[in-house]
């Protein structure tokens, strides 16, 4: 079996090596001459992850969107991701190098159904994953990401929660959460939720001695056999956890591989599905590539913009959740 992720044809693979090359030069001067710092999803095409300043999880990323002096953020992720970058700096500029790169997650739920289900479970406090539109984050209590849904819904005083949109994770938290009453919306990622339990079991009888790494928006059969379940960073970081492990099984998006190998070069990766990485592969995340980093850093456009109303009570919800520590 190959372990060479399946890449489909799209823009963000440039052939020619020069020609790449050439290019990332561009933007990163680009960049500098702009004040403008490039943040990747661990999810991105290789050549995106490699002209960024941090790549990283959806907390990390907005931790580093928080902490910067740059007067540009380029968000090389999806529309949500760079939403909650402006929303914690509503003051910078923050560019979507492809304003369609959005998410199946979070157009799962509109406000029009979490209003719904806010109506059936009014003593309940809203658990929002940042996966989440900003009208969606302004109607929730508090936000999470992977990297802390666990650590957000011990800490809170209220026992019974709407934990919403993401079912999967949502499920996975309940399990580690049991003395609360947590009532999980059906919404789902259409790349992690495509996954069965018998797609890995099967990858991993070519790898018996393998080990499993998954994200919690993977199904239960999945986190059933995972050895570990966590955010994308912390996925890349417990491999150090391994040092006698020879291969890794990653039940996520194919783009993590290229962080993985990068740190962890003796090491074999192994996407979950199969079918090398055919469908671990988010359309979305790969929407942007290294002609529309250039593009909008050299026109400076392609900006995010968010209601000021809408942006202030996004904000505590998503405040509330920066104070509360990471899980891993
Ligand atoms: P992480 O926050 O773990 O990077 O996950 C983001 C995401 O969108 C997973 O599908």
């Amino acid at each position: 079996m190959s372990t060479q992720p399946f890449m489909p044809n799209l823009p963000g693979a440039i052939a020619d090596k020069a020609v790449r090359l050439g290019l990332m030069e561009e933007i990163r001067t680009l960049a500098r001459r702009r004040n403008a710092i490039i943040l990747a999803h661990n999810y991105q095409w290789p050549d995106v992850q490699d002209i960024a300043d941090f790549t990283g999880d959806s907390l990390g990323l907005s931790l580093e969107a928080q902490n910067t002096d740059a007067e540009f953020i380029v968000f090389c992720g999806v529309h949500f991701m760079a939403e909650s970058a402006k929303i914690l700096n509503p003051d910078k500029k923050v560019l979507l190098p492809n304003l369609s790169a959005g998410c199946s997650l979070a157009d799962s739920i509109s406000p029009e159904s979490l209003s719904e289900w806010m109506s059936r479970y009014p003593d309940h406090t809203v658990v929002t994953y940042v996966n989440s539109t900003a009208e969606v984050k302004a109607m929730s209590d508090i936000c999470c990401t992977s990297a802390n849904a666990i650590s957000i819904v011990k800490s809170l005083t209220n026992n019974k929660i709407l934990f919403t949109p993401d079912r999967n994770l949502g499920n996975w938290v309940k399990k580690h959460v049991p003395e609360k009453e947590i009532v999980v919306y059906d919404g789902a990622c259409p790349t992690h939720d495509v996954l069965r339990g018998a797609n890995v079991s099967k990858t991993r009888s070519a790898y018996p001695d393998a080990v499993v790494i998954a994200h919690p928006e993977c199904r239960e059969d999945i986190i059933a056999l995972a050895d570990e379940v966590c955010s994308t960073s912390a996925m890349i970081n417990r491999i150090e956890k391994y040092p006698d492990a020879r291969t890794f099984i990653v039940a996520t998006e194919s783009g993590i591989v290229h962080q993985m190998k990068k740190r962890f070069p003796d090491r074999q990766f192994v996407l979950a599905d199969g079918c090398i990485g055919c469908r671990l592969h988010c359309p979305y995340m790969k929407m942007i590539s290294l002609d529309d980093v250039k593009r909008s850093l050299s026109e400076t456009k392609f900006e995010i913009t968010v209601e000021p109303e809408i942006l202030a009570s996004a904000r505590v919800a998503l405040d509330r959740m920066l104070a509360v520590p990471r899980d891993n």
